[in-house]
């Protein structure tokens, strides 16, 4: 379809039962929590995707789930609740009336969409309140991200079979746990032993942390529960437009990936949702998979760097990671077929505010 002599190859991370990589660090922390006696989770989910994974695992240990989900992805895919509650979860459209952080934002604006941020806010709030409850976090965080590497070593053994090295490595980036998953061993090679695989984290142009935000000190929610993080951020109460990669929208990024960013051992780049869409049926064509729109910010670039080879004529290897299928985003496909998208990015005004607020 492309024509290019780049070769291409992906890491399908949503043949997994809930339907993308969470499931990798879920089953771990569902395991740990049930060892040290915790008998509910609580938990926040932009897409759904992490909360149904969670869902899935602490229904493994038997363990009760609460899900807060960011009220637009609630109305955008009902069928995501929908897999929750069907794996033992019970789910609530965040800003809920049910948390004092809930409550305070419900106050300020009544029909927020919700953010992350802000179901973050209302899962800690609610840990914080019942002793037998822990909070579980879905991506960020140094040990979520430790166990999504499973996908990167993984990947370099399947590479290794096929005989093969990437020059280019490429995931999507929400809180940058598929990312970091999938980069970190090709950071570690790139370390030691002097590889120069180019490694880039793609995010939407409507929540561009990494690629216009600021390296610095910050909360990783609304209501400011959380340790601060050095992080490339946008600021804890910036609330993005409700895009359809709903995982993506998160004001903040892992720590570790931010200092890789800073360091200049890994690029960013951000693209409008309209490209994405356009590269998500694209790949849907050629290979049969419907991929999560977050995932799809991947395949854009990876087609772009495939399409830059072709101009350059040279037979690269490009590897991305495919971090979910969009089965449950068929709304979301809807909109695009039928001309309802729109793009949208952050202006400079808008922008200029943010970084002035953080400095
Ligand atoms: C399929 C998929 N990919 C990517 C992400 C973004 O999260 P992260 O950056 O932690 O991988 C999400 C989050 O919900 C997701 O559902």
């Amino acid at each position: 379809m492309l024509d290019t002599p780049a070769r291409i190859y992906y890491k399908y991370e949503g043949a997994s039962p809930a339907g993308s990589h969470k499931l990798n660090t879920a089953i771990p922390q569902a395991y740990y929590n049930k060892q040290a006696g915790i008998k509910r989770l609580a938990t926040e989910t932009g897409a759904g995707q992490w909360g149904t994974a969670l869902a899935l695992a602490a229904n493994f240990f038997g363990l009760k789930c609460t899900v807060y989900m960011v009220k637009v992805s609630y109305q955008q895919k009902p069928y995501r609740r929908s897999l929750m509650q069907v794996f033992g979860a019970e789910v609530y459209a965040s800003p809920t009336d049910k948390t004092e952080a809930g409550r305070a934002v419900l106050a300020k604006d009544p029909d927020s969409p919700g953010s992350l941020g802000i179901a973050i806010s209302e899962a800690v709030e609610d840990a914080v309140k019942h002793p037998d409850t822990s909070y579980a976090l879905g991506s960020v965080l140094n040990h979520v991200v430790l166990h999504q590497t499973i996908i990167g070593l993984e990947a370099m053994k399947q590479l290794e079979k096929a005989g093969h090295y990437p020059d280019t490595v490429i995931a999507c980036s929400g809180g940058g746990s598929n990312f970091c998953g999938i980069a970190l061993p090709f950071v570690r090679d790139k370390i030691r032993e002097g590889k120069r695989t180019r490694i880039v984290a793609v995010e939407p142009t409507a929540c561009p942390s990494l690629t216009k935000g600021k390296f610095t000190y910050d909360f990783g929610d609304e209501a400011h529960l959380t340790p601060r993080m050095m992080m490339y951020t946008l600021g804890s109460d910036f609330v993005p437009p409700g895009i359809h990669a709903g995982g993506l929208r998160y004001h903040g990024a892992s720590p570790i990936e931010s200092q890789l960013l800073h360091d200049g051992l890994i690029e960013a780049k951000a693209y409008g949702q309209l490209a994405v869409f356009e590269a998500a049926v694209m790949f849907a064509r050629a290979e049969g998979i419907v991929p999560a729109p977050e995932s799809a910010h991947a395949i854009r670039a990876a087609i772009d760097e495939a399409m830059a080879a072709r101009e350059a004529g040279e037979k690269r290897t490009i590897l991305f990671n495919l971090s979910g299928h969009g089965f449950l985003d068929l709304g979301a496909y809807d909109a695009y077929l039928a001309g309802e998208l729109q793009d949208s990015s952050l202006d400079d005004a808008a922008l200029a505010e943010i970084l002035a607020k953080l400095s």
